[in-house]
Parts: C-alpha cells; sequence; structure tokens
C-alpha cells in the first residue's frame, strides 16, 4: 500500500474513535437581549444526539465539551459567561459552572477577531429530567454581550 493512502486511512480511525463535536440547534436570546454587539458563528457539543433536529441529548452524571464560536464586535479581558435553565419562565442558574470566561479564552479578545469558547458542560449542573431550554449569556463587566438559548433533553 502506498504510505501517503496508509496514512490517511489512519488518522480517519482516528478521528472517528475521537468523540465527535456535533452542531446542536440554537436561536437568539429574544426580548431584553436584542443590544448585543456579538455573532454567534456555531455551537457544537461533542457527542451529543441531536432529536428531531430539535434539542441535544445529554445522559446525567455525564460530562460534555461545548463549544461555541462567535466574533466579538466589543474588546476586553472582564468577560464571564454563565448559563441558565429555562424552567416554568424561572431562571435557575448554572452554579457550579465556571464562568471566568478568560480561563477558557486568550485575553483581552479582540474585536472582528472569531473566539473558540471550548468549555465543559457537567450534567450534573443541570439537576432536573425532561426537555428545557438554557440560556448563554457573556458579559463584559456589566454589559450583556453575547447570548444564544438552546434546547437540551435531559435523559
Ligand atoms: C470549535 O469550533 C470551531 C468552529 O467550528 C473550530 O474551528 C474549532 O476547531 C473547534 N474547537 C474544538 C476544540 O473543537
Amino acid at each position: 500500500m502506498n504510505r501517503q493512502i496508509f496514512l490517511i486511512i489512519c488518522s480517519s480511525l482516528l478521528l472517528s474513535a475521537s468523540a465527535e463535536f456535533i452542531a446542536i440547534p440554537y436561536g437568539s436570546c429574544g426580548e431584553g437581549f436584542e443590544d448585543l454587539s456579538c455573532t454567534i458563528e456555531s455551537v457544537t457539543v461533542q457527542e451529543c444526539d441531536i432529536i428531531e433536529k430539535k434539542f441535544c441529548e445529554l445522559i446525567r452524571g455525564e460530562s460534555y465539551q461545548m463549544n461555541m464560536t462567535f466574533i466579538p464586535q466589543f474588546e476586553g479581558s472582564d468577560l464571564s459567561l454563565k448559563a441558565y435553565a429555562i424552567i416554568n419562565g424561572k431562571e435557575l442558574p448554572f452554579e457550579e459552572m465556571n464562568s471566568k470566561a478568560c480561563d477558557y479564552m486568550e485575553c483581552p479578545i479582540k474585536k472582528g477577531v472569531q473566539q473558540d469558547y471550548v468549555f465543559n458542560v457537567n450534567v450534573d449542573m443541570l439537576k432536573p429530567r425532561g426537555k428545557f431550554n438554557v440560556r448563554w449569556l457573556m458579559k463584559q463587566g456589566n454589559e450583556n454581550r453575547c447570548c444564544f438559548t438552546n434546547k437540551f433533553k435531559i435523559a
């Protein structure tokens, strides 16, 4: 076998063995979050099963890597990212999540430069079972800057 072809086969086997990042459906945060300065390019979750093209199913007790790719129209180093489950109209923050965004990106982030924000979602943080929306909100200081929502099903 040609050495190059052999290398290509080996590397594709390695890729399929490592857990894949799956693009998940997401939307904007709606009312109260219109005035943001950020474009979300993609959101992927490692080994997420997408059900009915609508939501990502996660298993309790597992941990998943999530990758939010965005282009900020702002700069800064005072960044936080917090997540809230929205259940019966109430916001339940993911209290155990490390919200210090600069732990996961090189700060200060620069205007117009794409950022990959890769962090762990520990499904113990999402205590209730069932389907619900989650809001992901990044702030620079006290200003809302990036936001998206998605739906998870916790099994
Ligand atoms: C995160 O997503 C971006 C855009 O799809 C990609 O370029 C980057 O390699 C991803 N990072 C990881 C760790 O998967």
